[in-house]
């Protein structure tokens, strides 16, 4: 079968889930995410996966977040309870296991990390989190059309880019600024440097 038809159930319960901008995002993940591995000679089908299945929790509010934590054992970090928005990414691992069925522990890793990244992201983690910036519906970012480029090109220099536009927008805004997400600048800015 194809890979779109061997999908088409995960896509109808995104579909049904999920409002009509999250999942044309999602789709638009997928695709990326299935992009970014035919250059890096990576499993297609795989990135596939992980990008349709990202944000599949990504439909609650704040304090639906919390209970359902609390509710299904989920541990939470200070930085999460006082930003629930970003428990989406592990509710999300969590709901693709026990609801789409998904046992690929990279595909839930990659589902896990998404929204943060983390330092030395594996293979999937690294394109599904780089997809999610770059899919072709977004725009919240001058840089994109570098970053785009960068994707395809030296996967490290795009996600330190990432990583380097994304503590300048958070210092900018005074909003929390998650560590692990420090971290992985850090990690990325060491990894990108030590190359030249
Ligand atoms: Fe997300
Ligand atoms: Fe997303």
């Amino acid at each position: 079968m194809s890979l779109y038809a061997d999908y088409t159930d995960i896509t109808g319960l995104l579909f049904d889930k999920l409002d009509k901008k999250r999942f044309l995002h999602t789709l638009g993940v997928a695709g990326t995410a299935a992009c970014i591995a035919m250059s890096q000679g990576y499993d297609i089908r795989k990135a596939y996966l992980a990008g349709l299945l990202h944000d599949c929790a990504k439909y609650m509010d704040d304090s639906e977040y919390v209970e359902y934590c609390e509710r299904h054992d989920i541990d939470m970090e200070d930085v999460e309870v006082s930003n629930p928005g970003l428990l989406h990414a592990k509710v999300g691992a969590y709901q693709a296991h026990k609801k789409y069925g998904i046992v690929d522990g990279d595909v839930l890793a990659a589902i896990r990390w998404h929204t943060t990244g983390r330092p030395g992201m594996s293979e999937l983690e690294a394109i599904v989190f780089l997809a999610d910036y770059i899919e072709p519906g977004r725009s919240h970012d001058p840089d994109l059309p570098a970053i785009r480029k960068e994707a395809f090109e030296d996967i490290n220099q795009a996600i330190y880019h990432v990583y380097r536009n994304t503590m300048m927008y958070l210092r900018d805004s005074d909003k929390i600024l998650d560590p692990t997400t420090e971290m992985a600048y850090r990690y990325y800015e060491d990894k990108v440097s030590n190359l030249d």
